[in-house]
């Protein structure tokens, strides 16, 4: 652990101009701040930041999997600490998810780099590509192939329009196959540590300046297809319909009834399409997509199956077939006992207020924590508010969290 320099500061100027930048790069005709990863924009934002990487004397690369890295060498023999999040967003998304843990950590390299500290370890800053779910129920796409968990399976599902994966991965310039090879040598690598708002109302609701993740939620993602009859709406009796959207409508409900079994547990039924979408003929099919959170990894199973039973019943009640498929489980992952109490001594050095928690949002932490020792640190959202227009973070906290992380990454040398 090497001593923090006296000249050590964050341009807190610079922290803004950056994010503002990467904000000002959205889908147009869209809501809010989007830039989903297979849409125009994102790219644009990851060609940004790796020339900001070069601009702060960082050697760059790009992986198959479209992930950015930037490395400053260190003094020592190539051992590496990992540092950085992401940059797309969800469609009608906020400002901050994402973007501040990339833009912290290449502030936290410049400031360091300015004070004139040479680490013994390498610092490698990561922009990794496509954190968010995308149509096909995929998330975490660079991190997940740096971890070597996608699959062939995964390249092959498909969307409505029934194009897979593999092709809307392709429209953006990541070749299906290079992905498959993404993945990373963790072999010198020491520690990972992520900076993300909180996107919760915790933090602000403890007066706590900093979050020190402990755990992050499970998840499991579905998608359910009813297929019943189409009929005329005026004369089809209301007992002899076979109506797939009542057999959808009644899974939604089961969603938010299995989830609200728990205090931390989570069930959001995010995407609903009914064909032929008419308002005088009966659902002749529904798609629906959801997911299913929680810290415990026994609970989601359960609960899948609980879902599961819950459409089938729905269906055979109105005489609608249902298919329900469930995405690989992501289990809910510990962050470092390590790493995390490195990180409460820093910030508690810094003097700065700060609670340990779970994270019920996903992020690319939670797959890297798969190979390399992985820590968090949050940072307050306004009001939780977050994943819409509103979502917000106040510079100073933002600037409090980049402070942290710079530290972090000298006690963890
Ligand atoms: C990603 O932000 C998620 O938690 O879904
Ligand atoms: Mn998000
Ligand atoms: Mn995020
Ligand atoms: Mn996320």
């Amino acid at each position: 652990m090497s001593p923090a320099p006296p000249g050590l500061t964050v341009a807190a100027d610079r922290v803004q101009a950056d994010l503002e930048s990467l904000a000002a790069l959205v889908e147009p005709g869209l809501p809010g701040w989007t830039r989903t990863a297979l849409g125009p924009v994102d790219r644009q934002a990851r060609e940004l930041v790796r020339r900001w990487m070069s601009d702060a004397g960082l050697e760059t690369s790009v992986d198959g999997a479209g992930n950015i890295f930037g490395r400053l060498r260190g003094t020592g023999s190539g051992r590496a600490l990992m540092v950085g999040s992401h940059t797309d967003t969800v469609l009608g998304g906020g400002r901050f998810d994402g973007i501040v843990g990339v833009v912290g950590a290449l502030e936290a390299v410049r400031a360091l780099r300015e004070a004139g500290v040479r680490l013994e370890h390498d610092l490698v800053v990561v922009d990794f590509f496509h954190e968010e779910p995308n149509e096909f129920g995929l998330s975490c796409v660079g991190s997940r192939a740096m971890v070597g968990a996608i699959s062939a399976a995964h390249l092959d599902l498909r969307d409505e329009r029934d194009r897979s994966l593999a092709a809307a991965l392709a429209a953006v310039d990541v070749d299906p196959s290079a992905l498959l090879g993404a993945r990373h040598d963790f072999a010198r690598v020491d520690a990972f540590v992520e900076l993300h708002i909180e996107q919760g109302p915790y933090l602000e609701e403890h007066g706590s300046q900093i979050g020190l993740v402990e755990s992050i939620t499970g998840i499991s993602r579905f998608r359910a297809l009813f297929s019943g009859q189409a009929d005329h709406a005026g004369t089809a009796p209301m007992d002899r319909r076979r109506d797939a959207g009542c057999a959808a409508a009644g899974t939604v409900l089961a969603v938010e009834r299995i989830a609200g079994e728990g205090m931390q547990t989570r069930g959001t039924s995010g995407q609903l399409t009914f064909t032929p979408a008419a308002v005088n003929v009966v659902t002749a099919h529904a798609e629906f997509r959801g997911e299913l959170r929680g810290p415990e990894e026994e609970w989601l199973r359960s609960a899948q199956d609980a879902l599961t039973a819950a459409a089938h019943d729905e269906g055979s009640r109105r005489g609608v077939d249902v298919e329900v498929d469930w995405l690989p489980l992501q289990e809910p992952t510990a962050m470092s006992d390590g790493v995390v109490s490195v990180l409460g001594d820093v910030v508690d050095g810094l003097g700065l207020s700060s609670t340990r928690l779970f994270s019920g949002a996903e992020h690319d932490a939670a797959l890297i924590a798969r190979a390399v020792p992985t820590g968090m640190l949050f940072v307050p959202s306004r009001d939780g508010r977050s994943h819409c227009p509103e979502e917000w973070t106040d510079l100073n906290d933002v600037v409090a969290g980049v402070t942290a992380l710079t530290h972090a990454l000298l006690a963890l040398d």
